[in-house]
């Protein structure tokens, strides 16, 4: 599959079946992530994996967002390996952190499994509930499934703005 079909058939999928994901699969997305570049190639980013109907209850905990999912990664960067900008002190931790998303999220899509990238959720009550160190700091969680028969894309799927709202050609 090319990468521009790869990134339209890429959807947020909201309906998700409780089938059991194998852990060939698993282990295929987690060697992945280990590919995605990182600043100054720190690799601060810190993957958990729950899966299960005590992991539905710890994410629970935190989000709303769950969709069915009995499987989750929940990327985090660690703010102790983190690279940060000299000029600034800005934390290279979340960039890490997104693209490590991005590569978990498109390698789902190939396999024909759905997720959807979940950034709302209570940092608080997730890092109590997973008891995460204070230096491990999540950015996303990912319920992760087979897309149950009825999983389609949102309207918003389609909604992407035109090229020139977006792109500030300085040619
Ligand atoms: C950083 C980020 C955070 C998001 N957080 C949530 C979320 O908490 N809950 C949710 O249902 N969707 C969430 N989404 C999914 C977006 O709503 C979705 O990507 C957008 O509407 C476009 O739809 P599409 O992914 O199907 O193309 C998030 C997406 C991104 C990239």
């Amino acid at each position: 599959m090319d990468f521009k079909q790869l990134a339209s058939d890429r959807y947020s999928c909201r309906k998700l079946s409780d089938r059991k994901v194998d852990e060939k699969i698993i282990r295929h997305l987690l060697e992945v992530q280990r590919l995605a570049p990182t600043a100054c190639n720190n690799q601060p980013q810190r993957i958990y994996v729950l899966e299960g109907d005590e992991a539905v209850r710890t994410i629970a905990k935190a989000t709303h967002y769950i969709f069915g999912a009995k499987l989750f990664f929940v990327v985090c960067y660690d703010k102790e390996a983190s690279w940060k900008r000299k000029f600034d002190g800005f934390d290279g931790g979340i960039m890490d952190a997104v693209i490590v998303g991005c590569h978990l999220d498109f390698a789902i899509t190939e396999l024909g499994l759905g997720t959807c990238w979940i950034g709302s959720f209570d940092p608080a009550a997730l890092s109590s509930a997973m008891g995460l160190p204070d230096n491990h700091i999540p950015v996303a969680i990912f319920p992760v499934g087979y897309p149950t028969e009825g999983a389609r894309p949102s309207k918003a799927h389609r909604d992407r703005k035109p090229l020139d709202q977006l792109v500030i050609d300085h040619r």
